[in-house]
């Protein structure tokens, strides 16, 4: 089936496997070596292209981004960052100016990093460029490059327009998706592909039926009503943060370590949750919120809260054929907080994700909801831990009593990132920063001085 998209300006049309990714495609497929092959894996951003859709331009990782989610939208790879006529993009003479490159490997990556930054009017270029590795140069001479074009005026060759049109390989409504679901109950549904790709790239499976969910637009919409938020499975990463901003803004701190621009651009709430992993960094934030999920199977539609959705690990509530359309959440729960703990600050998976939302009435406490990803098999409740401080005062007091209660809730593992006494230690280190947080003290290691 064709696949027809904007390559750097031109139409192109390939007949190339819906699940090759674009790198490959891109680098053996037509000769456009630029965008590079770091790790593969959605790590380094050597790969970065920017992909404009109905969302607008944004930054992706070419190795885990597949063929089949391209139809209709326009790319740009790095060769297509200069104008037609040769002249460089003002980032890339200032990557020069500011001697932003020594080995170059990295450079491609960085400068369509910092394009579609331009472009998109974003100056917080650490932010920005926490998805881009690189090993020689250091990343202040980047940055100040990053910096000194700021205001300079976006090239016009830098605007594209998705040409939209047929999208194969997709359905193009939850209904459509419902019944592909129900005849392909073995079938694999591709969102993001943060994951998807990796079992491509890095376990080189055949991933047989798939389905690519980009164009169910009736999944990406976000509903905001006085009394709760809710987002479709197919909302990026990053429009949860930009939603989640101002009721939760912990939650929404959270996410700006969630992977990279990158990765955001492409992770969908849905496949974060869906793919039942321990450490998935949503479902503790959104189970301390007492998150309703929405599942569906055929027309049959129905509600789970989040927290009895993980049964255990591996195997989460959700029969064959049975796929999520949404999630809710409440708002107004102004003392809830995500703490996550991972080894490099910056585009890291979570060693240990604690999420709570402690009611405190007349100084006693009277509701709480703890969550933890890393800490167990699925993302779970601390149920011991919180009837332990129910009913009490809450106070420094309360909270050393309620330590002990962790290792009822909890046993957990140790793995490459952290033994398993240090994650429980971290956890209950977790509570005492809630109290000192939700006390007024600052708890964000940002902000902490010695
Ligand atoms: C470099 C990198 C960094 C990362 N960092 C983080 C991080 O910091 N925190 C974190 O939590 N995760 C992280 N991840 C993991 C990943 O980004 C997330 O789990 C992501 O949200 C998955 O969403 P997706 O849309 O890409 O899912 P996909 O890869 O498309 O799918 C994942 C799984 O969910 C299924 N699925 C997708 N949508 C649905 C649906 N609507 N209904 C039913 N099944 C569905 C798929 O079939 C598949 O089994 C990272 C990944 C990479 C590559
Ligand atoms: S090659 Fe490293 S992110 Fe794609
Ligand atoms: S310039 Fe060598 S990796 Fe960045």
């Amino acid at each position: 089936m064709d696949i027809t998209f904007l390559l750097n300006g031109e139409t192109v049309t390939t007949q190339t496997s819906p699940t090759a990714t674009l790198l490959d495609w891109l680098r053996e497929g037509r000769g456009l070596r630029g965008t590079k092959e770091g790790c593969n894996e959605g790590d380094c951003g050597a790969c970065t292209v920017m992909v404009t859709d109905d969302h607008g331009p944004r930054a992706l990782n070419a190795c885990i981004l597949f063929m089949g989610q391209l139809s209709g939208k326009a790319v740009r790879t790095v060769e297509g960052i200069a104008a037609p006529d040769g002249t460089p993009h003002p980032v890339q003479t200032a990557m020069v100016d500011h001697h932003g490159s020594q080995c170059g490997f990295c450079t491609p990556g960085f400068v369509v990093s910092m394009a579609t930054a331009h472009l998109n009017g974003r100056t917080d270029h650490d932010d920005q460029l926490a998805g881009n590795l690189c090993r020689c140069t250091g990343y202040a001479p980047i940055v100040r490059a990053a910096q000194a074009v700021a205001a300079t005026p976006i090239p016009g060759w830098m605007h594209d327009t998705a040409p939209g049109g047929a999208t194969p390989h997709a359905p193009t409504s939850a209904d459509d998706l419902a019944a592909w679901y129900l005849d392909h109950p073995d079938g694999t549904l591709i969102a993001g592909a943060t994951d998807v790709g990796l079992w491509v790239t890095k376990q080189f499976r055949d991933l047989g039926d798939v389905a690519f969910l980009h164009a169910c637009t009736d999944l990406q919409q976000i509903d905001v009503t006085e009394g709760a938020i809710r987002f479709g499975a197919g909302v990026t990463m990053t429009r949860v943060l930009d939603a989640v901003a101002d009721d939760y803004p912990s939650y929404a701190d959270m996410i700006r370590r969630y992977g990279s621009v990158q990765v955001r651009n492409a992770a969908t709430i849905g496949g974060n949750i869906a793919n039942g992993s321990p450490i998935g960094d949503n479902p503790p934030a959104l189970i301390a919120l007492d998150a309703v999920l929405h599942l569906r199977r055929g027309d049959v539609v129905r509600d789970v809260a989040l927290a009895d959705y993980f049964l255990s690990y591996g195997r989460q509530s959700r029969q064959p054929g049975e796929f999520v359309i949404g999630v809710t959440i409440p708002r107004g729960c102004h003392d809830h907080r995500v703490y996550k703990l991972s080894k490099r600050f910056d585009q890291d998976i979570s060693a240990v994700c604690g999420a709570f939302d402690v009611t405190v009435t007349d100084g006693t406490v009277t509701r709480a909801r703890i969550a933890f990803g890393g800490m167990a098999g699925v993302p779970k409740r601390a149920s011991a831990v919180e009837s332990a401080l129910i009913g009490r005062p809450w106070t420094d007091a309360t909270v050393s009593a309620a330590l002990p209660a962790f290792a009822d809730d909890f046993q957990p593992l140790s793995d490459m990132r952290a033994s398993a006494a240090y994650r429980l230690t971290t956890a209950q280190n977790m509570l005492r920063r809630y109290h000192a947080d939700l006390s007024g003290q600052t708890v964000d290691v940002r902000k902490v001085r010695a």
